[in-house]
């Protein structure tokens, strides 16, 4: 992992084919990544609702849904979509440079 401006690379965006969820780690935050459309995005990896990771999850479109309890969240806003998950998931900026996937540090 490298870090340059609080960007943070966190994966190779080969790692990650499109319809695919990758779980990463980043200091001490878990971070779910997601390739939608071939368009990045990333969330924070632990569900709202209790503990299970999301990257252990399905993804379908830009809809993530729970391994434990089907929860499902918009990947691309964090917006819970409905019992039993109530609260949005945080998201984090994301960014690819060259064949790095990046995550805003901090
Ligand atoms: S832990 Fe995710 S829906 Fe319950």
């Amino acid at each position: 992992m490298t870090t340059e401006d609080h960007w943070a690379t966190v994966a190779q965006l080969s790692d990650l084919a499109e319809g695919e969820v990758l779980g990463v780690e980043l200091g001490d935050k878990q971070i779910a990544l997601y390739n939608v459309g071939g368009t990045i995005h990333a969330t924070d990896n632990i569900c709202t609702h209790a503990f299970a990771l999301l990257s252990d999850g399905w993804l379908d479109g830009d809809v993530i849904e729970c391994p434990l309890h089907a929860g499902r969240f918009n990947v691309c806003t964090g917006k819970a979509l409905g019992p039993p998950v109530e609260q949005d998931i945080p998201v984090f900026a994301v960014r690819v440079v060259g064949n790095d996937i990046q995550v805003k540090a901090g």
